[in-house]
């Protein structure tokens, strides 16, 4: 299976009931089984941080990481778990990071995401808090923020700035926008991919990307030696 060579999904909503995503264990062994069989070994809990939506400190998520551990130990499910967050970009993440209280992966890596319809952040001063907290900015599906369409300059401007993109795997399917898929082929194509994720809300992102498994640019994506997935198995 393809996604062998990913290993490590690093975007995830799959601890239960503390966003939007999956909301039962139940529903959590049933996705935990499927990502073992499409090759997966490591799997890394990212709920949302979005004020006025759902906030999750890193007690409640330490906390629900090894509550759904111990439920995987006693239903024989063997998956490495470990959990982090997905920051969305507003005053409510910029204390976090002042208080030092965001969780990274992969020891230095901060998931963070923009609004995907306004460009009401400006990113590269926030890029700059990031890092001068010692943090390596990991920036959450940069192909769905519409307003960097018209600007592809910016992408590279990102990287050169010291973001590293994180791209969504079902962004490839054809229900996303025509701009959406034909940015991530773009990103895909010009070798600006560092990681690749599931983005999984429920059981339906992995039905997806088993039907994409032989999609010709996630095995471009998967055998490029720039993915670090690997790297944080
Ligand atoms: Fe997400």
């Amino acid at each position: 299976m393809i996604y062998e060579n990913a290993i490590v999904d690093v975007h995830s909503h799959i601890l239960p009931r503390l966003d939007d995503g999956v909301q039962s264990y139940e529903d959590a062994k049933e996705i935990l089984t499927y990502y073992k069989k499409l090759g997966f070994k490591k799997i890394i809990a990212t709920p949302h941080n979005y004020a006025g939506y759902h906030t999750n400190s890193n007690f409640v998520i330490k906390k629900t990481l090894e509550n759904l551990k111990k439920y995987c130990f006693e239903n024989n499910i063997d998956i490495d778990l470990d959990a982090s967050s997905e920051y969305f970009v507003n005053n409510y993440f910029l204390e976090l990071l002042d208080k030092n209280e965001v969780l990274p992966f992969g020891e230095k890596y901060l998931l963070i995401e923009l609004h995907p319809l306004q460009n009401n952040t400006n990113i590269f001063d926030v890029v700059k808090l990031i890092q001068d907290k010692g943090f390596i900015p990991v920036l959450a599906h940069p192909e769905r923020y519409v307003y960097f369409y018209e600007n592809r300059e910016i992408y590279y401007m990102l990287v050169e700035s010291g973001v590293l993109f994180q791209i969504n795997y079902i962004s490839l399917c054809e229900v996303f926008l025509t701009e959406t898929i034909e940015t991530v082929k773009f990103l895909i194509d010009n070798n600006l991919v560092s990681f690749a994720g599931s983005d999984l809300h429920s059981i339906i992102n992995l039905q997806i990307m088993e039907k994409l498994a032989n999609h010709e640019y996630i095995t471009k994506l998967l055998t490029s030696e720039k993915l670090l997935n690997k790297t944080l198995l």
